[in-house]
């Protein structure tokens, strides 16, 4: 694995891990970078097959859905296709036995506190036995659009596993107002979920660490923690195999996180 990375980067994974080693809360925000090794295409890939002429972007937005719902149900449906039966990757493996690994350690005033963020709707990092905060809902969870009724069918998960789930993509409606099911995701231009953001925003106000893991930085409000977290004297450290418009970057770790992850948790946790 070290032979994947160049000596410079090395040397930056140990100046990030001998912070992380002796801060006592962290902050972790991923993107869809983090899946991208588990198989899940990310937001800005190009998207292929049937769906080679649309944007992501165009499809992830009320407008789309109240212009066109078959258009958009389809496309999740082909998303949800995408992602079912994917796997973590070490990435998710290695924040999941970091935070194990905190919350482990006793006497418990000593634990390091690390607070996982993702913008992801899989559910890949529950899967490798994280706790994690999902700032844009969950892909396998429905609720009205008209009244915002949950959706009780055969998307819901145990979060792990998914239960005859049906990849149809006939429209389905509400049985309380008769309004079309779509998928319980934050859209483009849709205020997040309180709790969630509040979450969030408390622990990337106060950590004494901002990690970013595998997220472009362009949409806004969480590309805004990095720097929130920065104003409140936190040390940001972004990994990303690219460079993101995140001025706010004191360590750049510019590999995979499934290659970088695994070696920083080796040396933060001495195991
Ligand atoms: P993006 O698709 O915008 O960005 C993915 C980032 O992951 C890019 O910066 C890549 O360089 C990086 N990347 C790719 N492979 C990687 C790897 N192996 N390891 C680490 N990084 C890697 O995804 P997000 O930033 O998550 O919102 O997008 C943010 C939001 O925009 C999404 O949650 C979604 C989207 O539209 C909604 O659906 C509301």
């Amino acid at each position: 694995m070290l032979a994947e990375l160049s000596p410079e980067l090395i040397v930056e994974v140990q100046r990030a891990a001998i912070l992380l080693q002796t801060a006592s809360k962290v902050c972790i925000l991923t993107g869809a970078g983090v899946s991208a090794e588990s198989g899940i295409p990310t937001f800005r890939d190009k998207q292929t097959g049937l769906w080679e002429q649309y944007r992501a972007e165009d499809m992830a937005s009320p407008d789309a859905f109240e212009r066109d719902p078959q258009l958009v149900w389809s496309w999740y449906q082909w998303r949800r296709q995408l992602v079912y039966g994917t796997a973590p990757n070490p990435a998710h493996h290695a924040l999941a036995e970091w935070q194990q690994n905190a919350e482990a350690s006793k006497p418990p005033q000593t634990q390091q506190q690390i607070t996982l963020i993702t913008q992801n709707v899989d559910d890949l990092h529950e899967q490798a036995g994280s706790s994690v905060t999902h700032l844009h809902g969950n892909l396998w969870r429905n609720r009205c659009n008209n009244c915002d009724a949950p959706y009780d069918n055969e998307f819901e998960s145990s979060n792990v596993i998914h239960k005859k789930v049906s990849f149809d993509d006939k429209l389905i409606h509400c049985s309380h107002c008769d309004g079309y099911i779509r998928p319980d995701i934050v859209w483009f231009g849709e205020s997040l979920p309180v709790k969630a953001w509040q979450i969030a925003e408390s622990a990337a106000a106060n950590c004494e660490v901002f990690i970013s893991i595998g997220t472009s930085s362009l949409v806004y409000p969480a590309a805004g923690l990095a720097q929130l977290a920065q104003q409140n004297g936190a040390t940001v450290i972004e990994i990303n195999p690219n460079p993101t418009p995140n001025t706010m970057v004191d360590i750049t770790l510019a590999a995979p996180a499934g290659v970088v992850m695994p070696l920083l948790v080796k040396q933060v946790t001495n195991k």
